[in-house]
């Protein structure tokens, strides 16, 4: 009989010893993992991803997960067994997929909605009952695109190689497909409309269409309008085969899940002058009131999600998520209570701003008297490239709003309220943003907004049902503003890679 084997959990990176045969969940639960429909397939919250070794694939596999997802080597703990040395990333360990609750006013309509926000890194739907507003259920899941890059240069890159957007079309429509048919299942009324949001480039891939033009200066499309398709013609069983739309692009890389977050912020309502920003790789800022708006994209590079830092990491178990002065001292908070692993775009906006005020950092981002790394909290530490990369991102963020307001006539006191959209933005501290130049904005006027997106596309799903033209009416409210072409921007750009004074 063969002898004990090796289970390691990531992301705490602890590791326990088995007898083999033993099942998954008697081991996962004195851990804090949760099986909240009792161990029988249907919620996927005890997903476990194989990360070295074999857990073989099941029936209530089959039927939990997509065939991307099982090759990507996510199984259900709650029916796992395990054989051999194993190493697992524990799902609800990891990042949080940001959904919506938030209230809204709408006009009653018909059956059920659905609203999709398509991202770059994840899907979530939820299934809205269009008669009173209410969730019917929420299902979200990795963006099986993943596999062939993780941002949307890459994607756009693998779109131009042969059979790549074929490809890349189906695997994204077969996910959402198989999320609407899982929220419909069992519902009794039949869905009546379906909506979309996300950046251009998945307007672009969902929809099958030519992304060459997104692959080089000056980033323009000409075919960023609404996509309307029937469930049918997608390969997804709805009840009443609704309509699918794809709400249109906005210009440039600035899509509908911006255009849908202009909606749910009401941005082109009020008399004053109000922003709205998506911090993310590509960072997407609108500022406008009721008689228009302005946008543009602007690329920030990926510092704010943990990317090329040296200890950086996403917003999950084990990051250092806010770094503060307690008394002189340096304070880390790291998420899940865990052992510190890495440290998360917020906690590097903060520990940054600490930096400089404890001197360790200059106005031009040198780190001073500690070599060429900040020892944090070890065994995470700030290098000299961390900063230059942060710097990088928070320049080309503050170009763009520089730009804009310059184009608007304004200056940052006259904004009157900033929604920061997404999970960075809903997690960034206001005044470490505001410390190291990040956002110009007084602290009082930066609201938190969520997943601004998916609002949105809920919201539409109510528009639509009266007025499906309002989409285009509303983007042809906001114009694009290309940023490379702005004779200042260079200029702007460089002095906004200066920390302030303080
Ligand atoms: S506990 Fe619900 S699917 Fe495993």
């Amino acid at each position: 009989m063969s002898g004990p084997v090796t289970l390691r959990l990531e992301p705490l990176g602890q590791a326990l010893t088995l007898e083999p045969g033993s099942a998954l969940r008697d081991a996962l639960f004195p851990r804090g993992v949760e099986f909240p429909c009792g161990g029988r397939g249907l919620c996927r919250r005890c997903r476990v991803r194989v990360l070295e070794g074999a857990l073989p694939i099941g029936d209530e596999d089959r039927r939990a997960f997509s065939a991307a997802e099982l090759e990507a080597g996510w199984r259900l703990a709650c029916h796992a067994r395990v054989e051999g040395d194993l190493t697992l990333e524990v799902g609800q360990w990891e990042t949080p997929i940001l959904a919506d609750d938030t209230p809204f006013a709408f006009v009653p309509a018909e059956g059920l909605g659905l609203a999709v926000d398509a991202g770059t890194t994840t899907l979530v739907a939820q299934l809205v009952d269009l008669e009173n507003g209410r969730v019917l259920g929420v299902r979200s899941a990795l963006n099986p695109q993943a596999v062939f890059g993780a941002d949307v240069m890459s994607r756009v890159e693998h779109a131009l190689a042969p059979e790549g957007l074929r490809r890349l079309r189906d695997a994204i429509r077969a996910e959402i497909g198989r999320m609407a048919e899982q929220l419909a299942a069992g519902a009794s009324r039949a869905v009546t409309r379906v909506v979309l949001v996300g950046n251009t480039v998945m307007h672009h891939l969902f929809a099958g269409l030519d992304v060459e033009p997104l692959a080089r200066v000056p980033f323009q499309t000409q075919q960023d309008g609404m996509q309307m398709f029937q469930c049918r013609e997608l390969g997804w069983r709805l009840p009443g085969d609704p309509a699918v739309a794809f709400l249109p692009c906005i210009g440039g890389f600035v899509g509908s899940d911006v255009l849908a977050g202009v909606l749910a912020t009401r941005l082109l309502e009020g008399d004053e002058l109000a922003g709205l920003m998506d911090l993310g790789t590509n960072g997407e800022i609108v500022f406008g009131s009721r008689t228009g708006a302005l946008c543009a994209s602007t690329a920030a590079g990926p510092a704010f999600e943990g990317g090329r830092i040296r200890w950086g990491m996403r917003a999950a178990t084990g990051a250092i998520s806010e770094v503060v002065l307690c008394d002189g001292r340096v304070q880390c908070r790291v998420l899940g209570n865990a052992p510190p692993r890495g440290i998360c775009g917020s906690g590097l906006v903060d520990a940054a701003a600490v930096a400089l005020e404890l001197g360790l950092l200059d106005q031009r981002g040198r780190l001073r008297a500690c070599g060429d790394a900040w020892q944090l909290c070890p065994p995470v530490a700030i290098t000299q490239r961390d900063i230059r990369e942060l710097q990088l991102a928070k320049a080309a963020i503050a170009a763009g709003v520089r730009i804009l307001l310059r184009e608007l006539g304004a200056q940052p006191c006259r904004v009157r309220r900033l929604y920061l959209a997404g999970a960075f933005g809903n997690y960034v501290n206001r005044a470490s943003a505001r410390r190291i130049g990040l956002l110009a904005f007084e602290e009082e006027r930066v609201v938190p907004a969520g997943n601004t997106a998916l609002l949105g596309a809920k919201m539409a799903l109510f528009v639509a049902a009266r007025d499906a033209e309002a989409f285009d009416r509303l983007r042809r409210r906001i114009r694009h503003l290309p940023l490379a072409a702005d004779p200042e921007f260079e200029e702007i750009f460089a002095r906004e890679m200066l920390f302030p004074t303080g």
